[in-house]
């Protein structure tokens, strides 16, 4: 059975089915709202539903309270609707941002590759040509199991729309990674994927406003893709200095790509590699430590920062210590690195 959704305050009406979630519909509707786990337990979507009746599915008990479900409120990623609903949301999205529909695909692996230790990348080609931007995720679905799930960003430039790459990291007894990719997964395997999500985008139209960018660990994906976009596809003129840190320098992988790019643009890149425990030719440091030493104020700023939500947490406080305004602060948290 389908549903009327009505999205407000924009008062845009989209169809959606019983067993579908409210997010998905939006998204492959092209109407954009906010989202990051995608999987009930980080709370961005939350929302208020003014009028109708949903289920509230797999949402965590912790990210969508009981006093909350009372007050009318759900979270968009697990909502399914059982009458017509009329939910209101913080739209609070950015004009210039282009939003490109949720699709889905076919993919089949082309490359799959030890850059780091315990760290893979993943090349992907698509059924069909994918529009994203620099900083956006898909929606991997594990084969050979139940449909299970995970997100990972795009680490390639946008402009390569049919060749996707991802860096995931092991996690010891993942189902993911420990069960899938580290163990069985080869070049020549079909996966079904869905896409692009999130709104950790580069912002292209803030071009006045130097970045500093914070990565760790795989958390570098998406920067990654935002600083090709950047300087190789010239979309972006300010200047971006990028921290990427990992354990050691085992850890730590594209550091020569990286390092090229910096003497190419010497006017518009800094990179900086850094490395918890003590190694020759790195900085030593967790990304925003080292950050602190080289900035006395990052007022004037833009700040860009992913990686688990520890790490993020510990970014944050870094960069607001340096005078950045939260408004000009952006993160994705890798919430489900398994
Ligand atoms: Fe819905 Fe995280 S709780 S996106």
């Amino acid at each position: 059975e389908t549903h009327t959704v009505t999205i407000e305050p924009l008062g845009r009406e989209i169809e959606c089915r019983d067993d579908q979630t409210i997010l998905d519909a939006c998204l492959r509707a092209g109407v954009w709202v906010p989202h990051s786990c995608t999987h009930g337990t980080c709370a961005t979507c939350k929302v208020d539903v003014l009028d109708g009746d949903v289920d509230h599915g797999e949402s965590s008990s912790f990210a969508l309270m009981d006093f909350e479900r009372d007050e009318g409120k759900t979270l968009l990623c697990c909502a399914r609707p059982e009458s017509d609903v009329t939910f209101e949301a913080d739209l609070d999205v950015d004009e210039e941002l282009e939003v490109f529909p949720v699709r889905d695909f076919t993919g089949t692996i082309i490359e799959l590759e030890d850059i780091a230790k315990d760290i893979k990348r993943l090349k992907i080609e698509l059924d069909d040509d994918l529009g994203f931007n620099a900083g956006q995720y898909m929606r991997v679905i594990i084969p050979g199991t139940d449909g299970i799930d995970r997100t990972w960003s795009m680490a390639n430039s946008p402009t390569e729309q049919r060749i996707i790459e991802f860096q995931v990291r092991n996690v010891p007894g993942g189902v993911a990674t420990d069960g899938w990719l580290f163990k069985d997964a080869a070049v020549g395997d079909e996966l079904k994927l869905s896409g692009p999500y999130g709104k950790f985008v580069l912002r292209t139209w803030e071009e006045d406003k130097p970045i500093v960018m914070l990565g760790g660990g795989t958390g570098l994906a998406p920067l990654a893709s935002m600083v090709k976009h950047a300087l190789e596809d010239e979309a972006y003129e300010g200047h971006i200095t990028l921290y990427a840190g990992g354990a050691t320098a085992e850890h730590l992988y594209d550091v020569d790509y990286f390092r090229e790019l910096e003497e190419e643009y010497e006017d518009q890149f800094t990179f900086h590699a850094c490395t918890s425990e003590e190694a020759e030719g790195f900085r030593h440091g967790h990304v925003n430590t080292v950050m602190e030493e080289d900035f006395k104020t990052l007022s004037g700023y833009q700040g860009y920062m992913c990686g688990s939500p520890v790490m993020v947490e510990a970014c944050l406080k870094s960069f607001m210590g340096k005078r950045l305004f939260p408004r000009d602060i952006f993160h994705e948290d890798f919430f489900n690195e398994a």
